[in-house]
């Protein structure tokens, strides 16, 4: 049987962020550009290897709150390659991002889905419960052409 292994990314583990980038963002990077990313402990970059190759990775943020709660948990990507799909790597993911959730004391964990079968199938698969009635969401323009202009 192929095995599965589930890595944390952190500091050291750049060439590994930088194949994620390229194989699944398809955008060529450098070490430098995902070190400070790496440095972060609120940062959760895990990726899964099947047979020793990237099968699949999520990126998730430790987000802080100001109500005296504990900080909550924010998926914010979770992609399998094409050719790995089906194969427990977007669950084992989940798994383990959920098992950060509790060695930390995180006091919920929340992910903006999309609707295709894919995504619900693996949230409601790795227990998530749909929130009726849930936020739409908006979106704001790319900020890097006006760094440092002034709004009109
Ligand atoms: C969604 C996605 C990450 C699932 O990854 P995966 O590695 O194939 O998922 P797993 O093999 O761990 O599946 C676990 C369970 O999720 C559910 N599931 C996964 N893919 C599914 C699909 N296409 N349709 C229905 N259910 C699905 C099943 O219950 C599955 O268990 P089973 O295979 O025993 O039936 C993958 O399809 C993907 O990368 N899609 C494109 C990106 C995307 O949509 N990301 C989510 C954005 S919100």
């Amino acid at each position: 049987m192929v095995k599965m292994m589930i890595k944390r990314l952190t500091t050291g583990d750049e060439a590994r962020a930088c194949e994620i980038s390229e194989k699944i963002y398809g955008r060529k990077i450098g070490p430098e550009q995902v070190s400070e990313f790496l440095t972060n402990p609120l940062n959760h970059l895990l990726a899964a290897y099947i047979g020793g190759e990237l099968a699949a990775f999520l990126v998730a943020y430790e987000l802080q709150r100001n109500d005296g709660l504990p900080n909550m948990m924010y998926l914010h990507r979770i992609d399998t390659l094409e050719q790995y799909r089906r194969r427990g790597a977007g669950r084992a993911l989940i798994t383990e991002l959920k098992r950060i959730c509790r060695e930390r004391g995180v006091c919920k964990m929340w992910v903006l889905s999309e609707t295709t079968e894919g995504a619900l199938g693996l949230y409601a698969a790795t227990g998530g419960r749909l929130c009726e009635g849930a936020a739409v969401m908006f979106e704001y323009e790319d900020f890097r052409e006006m760094k440092g202009s002034i709004e009109e």
